[in-house]
């Protein structure tokens, strides 16, 4: 049996462009910007969007915008757009503009943590035990994120054991989802398998998406070995737009033209239109300003016919 003999028919793509990728941008983009990169993402079959962060403004001045760019926006059938929530401040604005889905975020090393969100990991556990429940009690979705699973930039090494304690404590809570991040872009394939064997130990496959940074270049050679051992869900940026303001080092998502031209090329299909997201790419171009690295981005499409 080889690594590849049992791959899944579809894949869930969560698309992180317009937060991961615009809270790392040195100029802040316009909301009109981000509403028309945000536009072509969903006309191109982007079902789940995260579309900004209800953080401080003094912390991401990028996304300050949030409250406003989120009412602008028209809730779709079938379509989920959510925001970053750090604390129950958060939970109110998303709420007040009207989102149906969050995401939490904590990360597997301390020092990490209390740079990004200026709390210890226990701290931010019980801020989430407060505001994941009253997200549910008013019919909201909410995700988890455990960051630096596969290093940290204060820390090096992180403990797996860590990152598993996390998410199962945020499952716990109530999150439907946890996605593990390479907040760094470090990770290579044989880490992955160890860190993914020992979390699919304890937690179900569904339960579980993977956020990589692709720093080094190690994104798809990571999700490969994610889709082999049963994940089925990969955040991803449009044209390797992002970031983390306070992981010093890391740059974009893996390219979501990258993903999904691996994953159609395999014959696994993700409900995006790839000439389309293509376009988006383009958006994302022209309203930051600057050259993106998504490598599809920058070589174009070759057809499935070619
Ligand atoms: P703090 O300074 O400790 O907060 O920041 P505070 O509670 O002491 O409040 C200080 C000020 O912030 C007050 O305003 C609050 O009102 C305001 P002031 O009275 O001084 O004018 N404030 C808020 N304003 C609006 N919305 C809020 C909010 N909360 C407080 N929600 C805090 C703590 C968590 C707020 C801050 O550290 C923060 O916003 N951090 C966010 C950092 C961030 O967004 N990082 C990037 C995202 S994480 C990431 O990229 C990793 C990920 O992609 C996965 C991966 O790659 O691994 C997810
Ligand atoms: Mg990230």
């Amino acid at each position: 049996m080889t690594l590849l003999d049992h791959l899944p028919d579809t894949v869930s793509i969560y698309e992180v462009g317009p937060r991961d990728g615009l809270q790392n941008e040195a100029a802040t983009v316009g909301t009109v910007r981000k509403l028309r990169l945000i536009e072509a993402l969903i006309a191109a079959g982007c079902t789940r969007v995260e579309m900004t962060s209800f953080v401080s403004p003094h912390w991401i001045p990028q996304l300050a915008d949030a409250d406003n760019l989120a009412q602008l926006l028209e809730a779709r059938e079938g379509v989920s757009l959510s925001a970053l929530c750090p604390n129950l401040q958060g939970l109110e604005r998303a709420r007040a503009a009207g989102l149906r889905e969050v995401a939490v975020f904590l990360s597997a090393s301390e020092t990490h943590n209390r740079r990004n969100i200026n709390k210890s990991v226990d701290e931010a556990v019980a801020v989430f035990a407060e505001l994941v429940p009253q997200a549910l009690s008013h019919g909201m979705r909410v995700r988890g994120y455990v960051s630096t699973v596969w290093g940290c930039p204060y820390e090096g090494d992180v403990d797996p054991r860590r990152a598993l304690a996390l998410a199962q404590r945020l499952l716990a809570l109530g999150c439907y989802e946890i996605s593990l991040g390479d907040t760094l872009g470090v990770g290579t394939p044989v880490q992955t398998q160890r860190i993914l064997k020992l979390m699919l130990s304890e937690i179900a496959a569904d339960k579980l998406a993977m956020h990589m940074h692709d720093t080094r270049g190690q994104a798809l050679a990571n999700v490969l070995i994610g889709l082999a051992m049963g994940i089925r869900t990969f955040d991803a940026a449009i044209a390797g737009l992002g970031g983390c303001p306070y992981a010093p080092g890391a740059s974009g998502n893996l390219a979501t033209e990258d993903l999904v031209y691996m994953l159609h090329h395999m014959g696994i299909s993700t409900g995006i239109d790839l000439e389309k997201l293509w376009d988006a790419g383009r958006v994302a171009e022209a309203i930051v300003r600057r050259e993106l690295p998504g490598r599809v981005h920058r070589a174009g499409l070759r057809s499935l016919a070619g």
